[in-house]
């Protein structure tokens, strides 16, 4: 049986917990008995967050995910002030649609420093921790935009393509160490990312129905939490097309080809 994260087993570590998912899914937790450490680099946003919560049930432990040493001093702080960390959900992340007219370096580059360096800074911390403990639960928020290529999404899907990837790969390593990872790969989700879209986000969900769906995925420890079952399906099975027809059918249904 692989480990899943108990109450009793310490507290939770959620990296984007300021807004959007990972501040659900902290409410939510705390709902189901758990207490949570937040991170994110809004500290007014997370101070806010926990003030909604039972005194003591949400910790705010802010940090930029981009900054290794500071990843390391707020994992350090909120183990050595409230135990162990039983469960990280590495959830921060950015999003931006990307033009290849004009090409702006710095916004492709930010993305990977977010998305990608932000999950390794969370490993980083936590992993030599699970290790030594001999136990922990690993989850790291990807996207169905990593399913395939999306226009447009040229950066933010091959972060999140990226992330199915490590997280698969880490499953390997960690499952014989008593280690479970997790992948999260949501749909459209109502949160401040997604209302800059222009475009139509079809099957998009409430955020706190998002939240529910990442909790009980938590509790039943299997590796990958895809949601909605509409969306997962639907990507799962355009992605299995030979690459000109996936090419027509993308460009068709989201207006990219003429
Ligand atoms: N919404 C969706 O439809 C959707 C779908 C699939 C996957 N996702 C993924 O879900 C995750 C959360 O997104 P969301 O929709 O909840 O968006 P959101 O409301 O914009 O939340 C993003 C969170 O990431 C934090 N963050 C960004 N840069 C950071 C940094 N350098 N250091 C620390 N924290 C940082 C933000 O906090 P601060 O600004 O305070 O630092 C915020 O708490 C992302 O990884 C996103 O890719 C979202």
């Amino acid at each position: 049986m692989s480990f899943r994260a108990r109450p009793e087993d310490g507290i939770i570590w959620i990296t984007g917990a300021s807004s959007g998912i990972g501040r659900a899914v902290a409410l939510e937790l705390v709902a189901r008995g758990f207490r949570v450490a937040v991170s994110a680099r809004r500290a007014e946003e997370l101070e806010a967050l926990a003030r909604e919560a039972k005194p003591g049930a949400i910790i705010p432990a802010p940090c930029d995910v981009t900054d290794a040493d500071g990843v390391l001093k707020a994992v350090e702080r909120i183990e050595h002030e409230h135990g162990p960390i039983s469960l990280a959900f590495l959830n921060a992340g950015t999003y931006k649609p990307v033009s290849i007219e004009p090409f702006v370096l710095k916004d492709w580059q930010s993305m990977f420093d977010v998305n990608i360096d932000g999950v390794l800074t969370g490993l980083n911390a936590v992993l030599p921790r699970f290790l030594a403990r001999g136990k922990g639960q690993l989850a790291i928020n990807a996207s169905v935009a990593g399913f395939g290529p999306l226009p447009r999404a040229a950066v933010y899907g091959a972060t999140k393509a990226a992330l199915i990837h490590m997280a698969g790969s880490l499953q390997f390593d960690c499952t014989p160490k008593n280690i479970t990872v997790q992948v999260v790969c949501p749909g459209f989700v109502a949160t401040p990312l997604t209302a800059k879209n222009d475009h139509p986000m079809p099957f998009i969900i409430p955020v706190d129905d998002a939240a529910k769906r990442i909790c009980d995925g938590f509790a039943t420890g299997g590796f990958e939490i895809t949601f909605p079952r509409r969306m997962k399906w639907l990507l799962k099975a355009i992605n299995l097309l030979p690459w000109p027809a996936y090419f027509w059918l993308v460009g068709k249904g989201t207006g990219a080809s003429r």
